[in-house]
């Protein structure tokens, strides 16, 4: 039986039990109040004949009888009246009456009830005067008639209910579930058959949490094939790129089943309340971006400051909480810090104080001694949380990132002799004599050689931090191995570009005018800044290089549109707060000083401060016509490699900055001084007017980069030289 019918079966036969119990009830009830009613009739009728007829009775006075019947036979119902004997026996009586009627029952002055048989009701009434009673016969057939009538009509109405839960049954199987079952089949099917990629799935209705499932499974299957595809090709083409498959089977095999644990301040989710409801934040952060791709692939555990306001909220009873929450691959673990350790450790030493330092941006790093205490104890509690995490691990392998863990592998070392560590430093190392001045410059170098490899984006940071190690601390340094031995352990220093993975496939292109209108962009060109707003991110100097560009070519005031996506970031420290408010200034003066009434509603910068979800910045990357990436210093900016990693159908253009380790490796774009104003300002009208084959040619060799030192290969010579780490020193270099 089709699930249709045995649907519609059951409803019916469910209708249908229900519809005769209750008409079951009714009939009961009807039955009664039809007796009752000639009980009542028969009983009145009685006591009223009864003294006029008890004469009759011994006069057996037929004809009288046949009168007073008459005179009430009126009535309707009234079947006849007959006397009788006390023993029942019939004395006188109206035609068509039995021979015999048993007397009433004792102690019942009037004695109703019906005949057996059904047809005839009697109420006996003793006569008063005499021996023998009366007994008045009424018509009983319209009961069962009245009870007949109740069951019909529960029939009719059990056959309409019938019809109609039918059709509406059928409605809805029809349309609420078979068509959309029939749609996501549909979807599925050219899915499978890969001819529907980037289609959105059909509208679940009813179904809706299965279409959603259906739809991770289709991004699944699409992810696998594109994977397949792309081995494919590499294997074809002779070439050996690294892919997040690649990685994971290389991080098995060079860690040897051992769980990577990644230790960082930044988590990759937080957990926000908002409106009253948790919501999952990603930050905006390079090293998030980067890292992530390796746990994902790899699985492990990510250790890192709970800074969330609902994170406490999401975690089991370990700190720990799966991600990613829509596909879980890997375990996030909180750490939890005072609010007093946070401004100590995170806001004043790490970037008040090492960040400034690391980048020559003109900012005076501040040293607290306060500070310093809290960037200490900080980096304990992370210690004590990663011991605790590889308790029983043999050689466990951790991935230290950044500048907020300098002291942290020394730490490890000490209590875990056999742990593999790597320290990857994520932002530039600047000159031995600017290094100098931190206070607590031997303390940090010492706790970074701790580490049994030490990554940099390039290789000029490793050259600027052996000088200082050189300049600063009592060690051995092997400048043909690049390593230093300090005491009896090494530290093998290299570098390590970091980098994104190629966006896959995602489908058809985002509306570029609906998203400029989205944040009240105009204009036929659209040029795109990402940043965290940082000063070390060169956001003025861009603004000012879009105002000198229009200065220099009017054709293109009304045409040309700057998007600045800015994320709000370390706003405690007053220069980052100081920036928000310069550059928004900057923005205004700048268009303000361009808007005219021929342009009405266009503006040369749009500056769209506020938190960017990833997904929407990469809807941005797709169809801007340009990006510009103008820090003043920066270890890698990966923002650069993620325009050129976007999934575009038009070849786009990079104004880079020199002083990023980006420009290192993407020779082919537009490579500029920040600080020289006119030539940015040229690089612009370059990007722009570039021919289109040369645009594409510049655009296919970037690409290549990207793809070729992509974000696995940067994990894979990780994990490499991590896995190589000789832990039994043999005083050479590891
Ligand atoms: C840089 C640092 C990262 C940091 C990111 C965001 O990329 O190298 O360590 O996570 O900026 O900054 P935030 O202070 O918000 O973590």
């Amino acid at each position: 039986m089709r699930v249709t019918t045995r649907l519609i079966v059951s409803i019916v036969l469910a209708a249908a039990l229900v519809s005769a119990g209750w008409t079951w009830f009714q009939a009961r009830g009807e039955r009664a109040r039809l007796l009752e009613e000639l009980n009542h009739r028969g009983a009145l009728l009685a006591e009223s004949l009864r003294e006029a007829a008890e004469p009759l009775a011994k006069r057996a006075d037929a004809k009288a009888l046949a009168r007073i019947a008459d005179k009430f036979g009126g009535r309707r119902r009234l079947r006849g009246i007959s006397l009788h004997a006390p023993d029942g026996k019939t004395s006188v009586s109206t035609a068509g009456l039995p021979d015999f009627s048993p007397p009433p029952r004792p102690g019942e002055a009037i004695d109703c009830g019906l005949i057996p048989g059904g047809a005839l009701h009697r109420c006996a009434a003793a006569f008063e005067n005499s021996p023998g009673f009366l007994a008045v016969f009424q018509d009983a057939t319209y009961v069962d008639a009245g009870v007949r009538e109740v069951w019909r009509r529960g029939f009719f109405r059990l056959l309409t209910q019938v019809l109609l839960i039918t059709a509406i049954t059928l409605w809805i199987v029809r349309f609420d579930i078979l068509a959309p079952i029939e749609r996501t089949a549909e979807w599925m099917r050219l899915q499978r058959a890969g001819e529907g990629r980037g289609a959105a799935p059909p509208p679940g209705g009813l179904l809706g949490s299965l279409t959603s499932e259906a739809q991770g499974l289709a991004k699944s299957l699409e992810t696998a094939r594109a994977a397949a595809e792309e081995e494919a090709r590499l294997r074809h083409s002779g070439q050996s790129v690294w892919t997040a498959e690649r990685l994971k089977e290389h991080a098995k095999e060079r860690l040897r089943g051992r769980p990577m644990v990644v230790v960082a301040n930044r988590e990759p989710y937080m957990h926000v309340r908002r409106d009253g409801k948790i919501q999952v934040v990603r930050p905006a952060s390079g090293l998030v971006s980067g890292v992530e791709p390796i746990l994902k692939a790899c699985g492990g555990t990510w250790i890192g400051h709970g800074a969330g306001d609902a994170d406490r909220e999401t975690v089991d009873a370990f700190d720990r909480v799966r991600v990613p929450p829509e596909e879980p691959r890997y375990s996030l673990r909180r750490v939890w810090i005072t609010k007093e350790q946070e401004e100590g450790y995170y806001y004043g030493f790490a970037n008040e104080g090492l960040w400034p330092l690391c980048h020559i941006a003109h900012a005076r790093p501040q040293f607290r001694a306060e500070d310093w205490k809290h960037y200490h104890a900080v980096n304990r509690l992370f210690a004590d949380a990663v011991l605790a995490e590889i308790e029983g691990v043999d050689e466990p392998c951790v991935m230290i990132q950044d500048y907020h863990f300098a002291l942290l592998p020394r730490m490890l070392k000490e209590a875990r002799p056999d742990a593999r560590v790597s320290l990857f430093w994520h932002i530039p190392w600047p000159n031995p004599e600017a290094f100098g001045i931190c206070p607590w410059q031997r303390e940090i170098l010492d706790g970074m050689l701790g580490a049994d490899v030490l990554g940099f984006h390039i290789q000029a940071h490793c050259n600027n931090f052996l000088e200082t190690v050189d300049h600063a601390l009592e060690c051995r340094i092997d400048w043909e191995h690049l390593s230093i031995r300090r005491g009896e352990h090494s530290t093998l220093i290299k570098s390590y570009p970091i980098s994104v993975a190629m966006e896959e496939a995602a489908g058809p292109l985002p509306a570029k005018d609906e998203l400029m209108r989205s944040v009240g962009a105009k204009g036929a060109i659209l040029a795109l800044g990402v940043d965290r707003l940082d000063y070390t991110k060169g956001i003025v100097e861009r603004f000012l290089a879009v105002e000198r560009f229009l200065d220099k070519n009017p054709s293109y005031i009304g045409r040309f549109v700057f998007v600045e996506l800015g994320a709000p970031s370390r706003t405690s420290i007053p220069r980052y707060r100081d920036l928000v408010e310069e550059v928004k200034n900057e923005a205004g003066r700048i268009n303000a000083r361009f808007e005219t009434k021929e342009n009405k509603g266009w503006k040369p910068i749009v500056l769209a401060v506020g938190h960017h979800e990833r997904t929407e910045v990469a809807r941005w990357y797709r169809v801007a016509d340009l990006c510009a990436v103008t820090s003043l210093h920066d270890g890698m900016n990966l923002v650069a490699k993620e325009y050129v990693a976007a999934d575009r159908e038009e070849p786009g253009a990079l104004i880079l900055s020199r002083f990023t380790g980006a420009s290192r490796e993407l020779r082919d774009a537009l490579i500029v001084n920040p600080y020289d104003i006119e030539r940015v300002a040229d690089a612009i009208r370059e990007a722009v007017e570039m021919e289109p084959e040369e645009r594409r040619r510049r655009w296919e060799s970037m690409r290549e980069t990207v793809r070729e030192r992509n974000i696995y290969r940067w994990g894979a010579r990780l994990v490499d030289d991590l896995g190589r780490v000789r832990l039994v020193d043999d005083d050479k270099p590891a």
